[in-house]
């Protein structure tokens, strides 16, 4: 099968358009690159975009973009859709340096993006705000997370890195630990945005940076059991979560196991089911605020 390879980017709605381009400017230390009536189109590196806003009622993600590879066929990549019964539409030039895209939607309503990275901006990393390496990953409540789940692996080709219990799976498209995280708590909607920070000390700087900047955190810093990435969590405006990580597991295919790390509890770490154990969440112990499922 022809399996997405990357998230490219996510697409967002809110009421207050422009204080998230001055967030995710000044704070997150993203670049504005595009800037039209409908959409603001906010880069990181190679990407022309990792991050649109658009204007809309209440804060929520419409869609997310996903590469495949350069040697896939984006047309046998719609029929293998097709085939599973799912209803897909054909889009020339639907953003700036995307030519061609497949559009779906996901058993809860996002959009899917999937289309071949022909063009790279090639911006360089701004100097101001926390500039994070990428956008990591997309995590959402949702209603039914095994027909999520399911849909996932065998339309886009994701593979399950890890389940907590029953309720929250951790999916791969590439080598990280997780690029989508779906929670089961009776709604579907966005729960948080991660980006990649280099290390714990660009962590450390990028909370300092927060603080400076009025914006406390929700929850951490600390290292997730699942993943085992260090994190730390914020509200950004417009009242969408977003998550600040190092560290994340990275597999190796090949083996079949997550490259081995001090922190390991499984030697080698391999993807499992686990407990519904504190540790799973935060290994260093403290358990996130009320304020993190809001
Ligand atoms: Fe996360």
């Amino acid at each position: 099968m022809i399996r997405v390879r990357k998230i490219a980017h996510a697409a967002y709605e809110m009421p207050d358009v422009d204080k998230q381009v001055e967030y995710y400017t000044d704070i997150l230390g993203l670049t504005l690159v595009e800037r039209t009536k409908d959409a603001a189109y906010l880069a990181s590196t190679v990407d022309h975009h990792s991050v649109v806003l658009s204007k809309g009622a209440e804060a929520k993600c419409l869609r997310l973009g996903f590469q495949i590879g350069p040697d896939d066929d984006l047309g046998e990549f719609e029929r293998q859709v097709q085939g599973h019964g799912i209803k897909t539409e054909r889009k020339r030039d639907p953003e700036p340096t995307i030519s061609d895209v497949v559009t779906f939607a996901d058993p809860k309503g996002t959009v899917m993006e999937v289309f071949k990275r022909g063009e790279f901006a090639g911006q360089r990393f701004p100097t101001k705000g926390v500039v994070p390496h990428k956008l990591g990953h997309v995590a959402f409540h949702c209603a039914d997370v095994k027909t999520v789940t399911n849909f996932y692996c065998d339309v886009l080709g994701f593979r399950v890195s890890d389940w907590m219990g029953d309720f929250f799976s951790f999916l791969r498209c590439g080598p990280d630990h997780h690029t989508i995280n779906l929670m089961e708590t009776g709604a579907n909607r966005h729960f948080h945005t991660a980006f990649e920070v280099r290390d714990w000390a660009h962590l450390q700087t990028a909370c300092d940076y927060l603080s400076l900047n009025g914006y406390k955190l929700l929850w951490g810093p600390g290292r997730h059991g699942i993943g085992h990435n260090l994190f730390a969590y914020h509200r950004a405006p417009n009242g969408l979560i977003t998550e600040l990580f190092a560290e994340l597991d990275r597999m190796n295919e090949e083996l079949g196991y997550f490259e081995p790390r001090p922190w390991h509890r499984d030697r080698p770490q391999k993807p499992k089911v686990w407990a519904k154990d504190p540790s799973a969440a935060n290994l260093w112990g403290i358990l996130p605020s009320d304020e993190m499922m809001k």
